[in-house]
């Protein structure tokens, strides 16, 4: 069955080339660890990548068919026949992959891709079985920005221009959306445009995604129910602490007790 992502994985490193700053931070994460890594969410391995080129051990799994296709293609350009790395079709919310990891990460919202409690649930009980004992579960989430919350939706605006990584154009990114605040929810849609090239329109897409945006005591006591301690709450990838000015959340949790 197609998934919903996979009619983002040929525009996702398009839109995405201006998220840069966490890719550091994930890095330096994965070799503070001995042990071998986890990212649930991988998508075109955006992160997965320069974890394997820096030398650790990593497994992405993406339950987009095309996300990993594309990820498992851009590594055999840059990393052929790497023992570091493996991308596999997997769910997130219930998945066994009968080994344990030193580190699971989730970064750029991919907890937010999942859209319920019960996916939240079953997402960090898969996660717990997968953790060794001392193992840190490291994921990022946006701040919901309360004011943009009480307006109810997003208007059709300019959200910013983005250079094509491949031929350098230009693309110019709009985005508009409806917030469901009973659920917790963002439709989102993003438009990109790209500048005219000899009076030609080179890239013209509409895509679509939904999230859920979680506030920073709801995260915490979900992950405490779901046997997790939380270790620190980052407030950007230079590992500020979380303050009231914070636009980002870096969870980082163990889960030492068995419940
Ligand atoms: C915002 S992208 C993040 C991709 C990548 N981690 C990065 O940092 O660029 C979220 C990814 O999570 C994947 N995803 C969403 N829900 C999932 C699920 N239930 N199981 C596995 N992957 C999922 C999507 O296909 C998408 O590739």
């Amino acid at each position: 069955m197609e998934s919903n992502y996979d009619k983002w994985a040929d525009v996702y490193d398009l839109v995405y080339s201006y998220v840069k700053d966490d890719i550091g931070f994930f890095v330096k994460e994965s070799k503070l660890c001995s042990g071998e890594i986890l990212e649930l969410g991988s998508g075109t391995g955006r992160i997965t990548l320069p974890i394997a080129i820096a030398g650790c051990k990593i497994t992405g799994i993406d339950f987009s068919s095309k996300m990993v296709a594309l990820a498992t293609q851009k590594a055999s350009c840059v990393l052929p026949n790497s023992r570091n790395l493996t991308f596999l079709q997997k769910d997130m919310r219930d998945f066994d992959l009968q080994k344990k990891f030193s580190r699971i990460f989730i970064p750029f919202r991919g907890f937010q891709s999942l859209l319920s409690v019960e996916d939240q649930a079953s997402t960090l009980k898969a996660i717990k079985k997968h953790l060794e004992p001392d193992g840190k579960l490291i994921f990022s989430v946006f701040v919901p920005d309360i004011l943009m919350i009480a307006e109810g939706y997003i208007p059709l605006s300019h959200f910013r221009d983005v250079k094509d990584p491949i031929t350098g154009e230009t693309v110019s990114l709009w985005h508009e959306g409806q917030i469901d605040t009973y659920n917790q929810i963002m439709h989102i849609r993003l438009s990109g445009k790209s500048t005219y090239k000899k009076h030609k329109i080179i890239k013209d897409f509409d895509r679509e995604f939904e999230i859920r945006y979680s506030f920073r005591w709801e995260i915490f006591h979900l992950l405490n129910r779901y046997g997790f301690k939380v270790e620190e709450i980052f407030g950007d990838f230079s590992s500020s602490p979380y303050d009231q000015d914070s636009t980002e959340m870096i969870w980082v949790a163990k889960a030492p007790i068995d419940c």
